[in-house]
């Protein structure tokens, strides 16, 4: 069976919680989009991963990792986690199987997100500055170099350095110091040593595994509200977060995926700027924000913090085909007394739907809201969803309705083992 998890808000939704724990059954697990933006958190045994290329199922002792065509590759983060894994004791070149496609995140990629994100000023987007738009701006643009390019060291050194010499000047323009060619060109003969035995051609071994009716699990990264098509553009990310994304992103045809999971945390964060409607910055905004941890996996930064809003993650289920839910984060409602959701936005008096919006409407939408009785009880430990308290049941069972998707899961924790199967 093939499964998809997705992030069905503006990221950080729990994805990698829960890949870990489906990956159990799974025989691959595959990213296949985004960078390393990305930060997935997998709690195992008591340690802690955050994951920003690493397949989050990886730690599962019979899955192969794979990271797909249309993942970007930063090669010194991924070696790092890398060497994070054979550290511990993982012969990770038997667990992890890289696309010869990918293209790869360069210096100048990043500085130049840096520029572009100081240049704009108040308009700045709150990027991660990883290099992600740039990379992926060079990927369409066909200025990307491709990480099988690195193998063939005379076509990699001639574009490098005619890539660099460009992106040099438009730094320079920028004000920002050029980046080394010669000591960058340097690291990347070590990247290509280190990372020579993991890549591999994946599309076969996809194609083989789904005729032989494995298991193989999609983890998507980001969420559909940073979609670079469905997302509130420019408030983005560089690539595509939905069902589709599989296809160009691993070469797995769209028609092959059996369950499509969303991920639904039970209220909203967000790192970056740009409007989320059901935003808000009190004692109770505090509240959550300290007791969800909410600190962003890749930066650090201070996630906002906003009700849940139905709207635009029915949407999120909508435009991906979702079929199952996992919600996440519930434990950390508790305590709060009045928990609020959002239905549905108006703008000017009438209802408008978060398709009909970009940017400029969604910052001007009033959301509707209704609003539930909370619970006081922990739920940490709580194996059954009869056994949640009563006023959680409602609000969960509210949440399924409105969506017209099937709660599967409720995480009650970040940990693997923490989970209300249903
Ligand atoms: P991702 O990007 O979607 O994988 O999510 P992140 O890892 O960036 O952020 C989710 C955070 O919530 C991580 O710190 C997880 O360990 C944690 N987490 C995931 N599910 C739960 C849950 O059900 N309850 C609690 N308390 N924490 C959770
Ligand atoms: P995971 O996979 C939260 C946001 C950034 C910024 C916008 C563009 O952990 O859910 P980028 O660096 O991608 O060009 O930044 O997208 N963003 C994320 N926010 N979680 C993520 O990933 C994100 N990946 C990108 O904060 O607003
Ligand atoms: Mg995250």
């Amino acid at each position: 069976m093939n499964q998809f998890v997705f992030g069905s808000q503006w990221g950080d939704e729990g994805k990698g919680k829960i890949v870990d724990f489906l990956a159990a059954k799974a025989d691959y697990t595959v990213r296949f989009h985004g960078g390393n933006n990305a930060g997935h958190t997998v709690i195992v045994g008591g340690k802690k991963y955050p994951f920003h290329l690493m397949p989050s199922g990886i730690l599962n002792k019979k899955t192969i990792g794979i990271i797909g065509n249309g993942v970007i590759i930063d090669p010194e983060v991924l070696i790092k986690e890398i060497k994070q894994l054979q550290d511990e004791g993982m012969n990770v070149t038997k667990k992890l199987i890289i696309s010869p496609r990918c293209h790869l995140i360069m210096p100048y990629h990043k500085a130049l997100d840096e520029a572009y994100e100081n240049a704009r000023g108040k308009n700045k987007l709150g990027t991660t500055k990883r290099g992600i738009g740039p990379t992926f701006a060079d990927k369409v643009s066909y200025n990307g170099i491709r990480l099988y390019e690195l193998f063939s060291l005379v076509h990699f050194e001639e574009k490098f350095r005619f890539q660099a010499g460009i992106k040099n000047k438009i730094l320079t323009l920028f004000g920002v110091a050029p980046i080394d060619v010669e000591k960058e060109l340097e690291k990347f003969k070590e990247y290509r040593r280190i990372l020579a035995p993991y890549v591999i051609d994946t599309f076969p071994l996809l194609m083989q595994a789904s005729e032989k009716k494995k298991n193989i699990l999609f983890e998507g990264a980001h969420g559909v509200m940073l979609d670079v098509d469905w997302g509130l553009y420019p408030y983005c990310t560089g690539s595509n977060v939905i069902t589709g994304g599989i296809n160009t992103g691993s070469g797995l045809p769209a028609n092959k995926i059996d369950k499509i999971w969303a991920v639904v945390k039970a209220y909203t964060t967000r790192v970056g700027e740009g409007p989320v409607p059901t935003e808000f910055d009190d004692e109770v905004a505090h509240t959550i924000r300290e007791q969800g941890h909410e600190y962003g996996t890749t930066t650090g930064r201070p996630r906002r913090i906003g009700w849940l809003d139905l709207e635009a993650v029915k949407f999120a289920c909508q435009v991906t085909g979702a079929n199952c839910l996992a919600i996440t984060k519930t434990d950390i409602l508790t305590g709060i007394k009045k928990i609020k959701v959002c239905t549905g936005y108006k703008l000017n008096g009438n209802k408008i739907p978060y398709s009909s919006c970009g940017y400029i409407e969604l910052a001007k939408v009033e959301p509707i809201y209704k609003t539930f009785n909370g619970w006081k009880e922990d739920i940490h430990m709580v194996t059954k969803f009869n056994k949640l308290p009563k006023n959680c049941q409602v609000y969960l069972k509210f949440i399924e309705k409105f969506l017209k998707v099937r709660i599967k899961i409720v995480s009650t924790g970040p940990e693997r083992e923490r989970n209300i199967i249903i």
